[in-house]
């Protein structure tokens, strides 16, 4: 750290963050953050401007509040200013900034999104605190953001300042930088280390879950179309391979809705199947199963002129990122191999053909499943991210998760009335995906797999039902 933070004493100001502007209105602050707009009201035109004053340069509140007393004349305005400031800070339009004189901000406490900004008062057990193992930090130019899923709250460090945290010498820190991180709880006690509710977590995992899951906490978030301006929408279609392309079957659904089991019955029977019958499963029942489940019924560009599918199972925006492929091992009438499936076409393209990364993709799912043959047919699902990631913004990954449970369920219900069985897999291999698939990992991933056949009546269910 610099002499000279350690000798001054350093207090925090407010400044306004970058992704937030504040503009007059007559009846008070019109506060623009990213896709959203709000008027704070505010009495008085002096206070107004007071507060709108921090726009140009930082400063602290105690400053705001002399520009209001000066303005107004009017020691009433005090408590306005303080309102006005609370209210501005719940919808996180400010950040905490400690500047070092001459060097420039050393340390921000902030926030993403509309979510509130407060700075809480030094903690009397800080220096005896750890860094938080729940904690993620990404870099910027010139400063480390560090944050956990623990709050909505990040705290950005000069680099200097971010090795003192993680070398654990908390003394050589500034009490307000010490401050913004026990505020973000990234200080934490070494009990809560030790807790039950912090060991059961994965850093990642939590970080992931909260910027996932909290529409208020990102500047960004839902289907903001954010890459619109930048790159055109992947079309959904995709052409015939140069291995070419299989016809499948197509099911007569007339029939189907007369000759189906009720849904009732459908439900009550379903059960995951891990154990199938040798030579059974045919082309036909692989045909009807991937058309009734995932077939695309109808393509049209949406106004932004990305192409939404019309399919039997639901999809958030009907983006539809979830692709199939289909490793046959043992279907008659169609030749072993690793195919994708066209739901456009209803057909089955053929990829690059090797039978090693076949033989891995069977290995896999007899670990899992505790078989013994390779299933007839494994599923891989991949999700297009460049469709999805093209206009979901902050959320496109825990959307995709739910797309796969979809997915699975529909093909459950779809292969009881098919005479096939099925078991969902928890796990993938996004390796394995990869060279099967030929596809590049952040454009297009593994994100589910599944076993498919006929069932052997034989396999011992566990839950005894008949
Ligand atoms: C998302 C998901 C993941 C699963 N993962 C596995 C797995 O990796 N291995 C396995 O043998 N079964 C797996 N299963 C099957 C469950 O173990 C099964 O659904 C559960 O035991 C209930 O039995 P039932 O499906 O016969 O009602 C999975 C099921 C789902 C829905």
């Amino acid at each position: 750290m610099s002499s000279t933070l350690q000798a001054r004493p350093v207090t925090t100001v407010l400044a306004v963050r970058p992704t937030i502007s504040l503009s007059p209105h007559p009846e008070g602050i019109t506060v623009t953050g990213v896709g959203w707009e709000q008027l704070v009201a505010v009495s008085s035109p002096g206070v107004r401007d007071a507060v709108l004053s921090v726009r140009e340069s930082p400063m602290p509140s105690s400053e705001i509040l002399r520009r209001a007393l000066e303005a107004s004349g009017d020691l009433s305005a005090a408590v306005l200013v303080q309102s006005v400031v609370k209210r501005l800070s719940v919808l996180g339009v400010f950040e905490h900034v400690l500047f070092e004189p001459g060097n420039g901000a050393v340390a921000r406490l902030m926030t993403a999104g509309a979510m509130p900004v407060g700075l809480s008062a030094l903690p009397p057990d800080a220096r005896l605190r750890v860094l938080s193992p729940m904690a993620v930090a990404t870099v910027r130019a010139g400063e480390v953001v560090v944050e956990s899923g623990v709050s909505h709250l990040q705290v950005a460090l000069r680099p200097d300042l971010f090795a003192l945290v993680v070398a654990g010498d908390l003394d050589a820190l500034p009490d307000p930088v010490l401050a913004m991180l026990c505020t973000a709880r990234l200080l934490v006690t070494p009990e809560e280390t030790a807790s039950r509710r912090f060991r059961q977590w994965d850093a990642t995992d939590l970080w992931f879950h909260r910027k996932a899951n909290e529409s208020r906490g990102a500047d960004g978030y839902g289907g903001t179309y954010h890459l619109a301006d930048d790159f055109k929408p992947v079309p959904y279609a995709r052409p015939v391979p140069p291995g070419g392309s299989l016809a499948l079957p197509v099911p007569d659904l007339a029939q189907a809705r007369a000759a189906d089991p009720p849904l009732a019955e459908v439900m009550e029977r379903r059960r995951s199947h891990r154990r199938f019958l040798a030579g059974r499963t045919s082309q036909e029942q692989l045909g009807a199963l991937l058309y009734r489940a995932l077939r695309a019924r109808q393509i049209h560009p949406d106004d932004r002129g990305l192409d939404v599918v019309d399919r039997p199972y639901p999809s958030g925006g009907s983006v539809h990122e979830i692709e199939t492929y289909v490793v046959v091992n043992d279907v008659t009438g169609i030749e072993a191999g690793i195919y994708r499936y066209a739901p456009d076409r209803h057909a089955l393209d053929v990829l690059q053909q090797n039978d090693a990364i076949r033989a891995r993709v069977n290995a896999d799912v007899m670990i899992t499943t505790r078989g013994e043959q390779p299933p007839p047919v494994v599923l891989l699902f991949g999700a297009r991210f460049d469709r999805l990631m093209w206009k979901y913004q902050g959320m496109p990954y825990a959307l995709l998760t739910k797309h796969v449970g979809v997915v699975y369920q529909t093909i459950y219900v779809n292969a009881e009335a098919e005479g096939l069985g099925v078991c969902g897999i928890g796990g993938t291999s996004a390796s394995l995906f990869a060279q099967a698939t030929g596809e590049h990992p952040m454009d297009e991933g593994a994100v589910g797999m599944m076993v498919l056949g006929v069932p052997d009546p034989s396999e011992r269910d566990a839950w005894g039902r008949p």
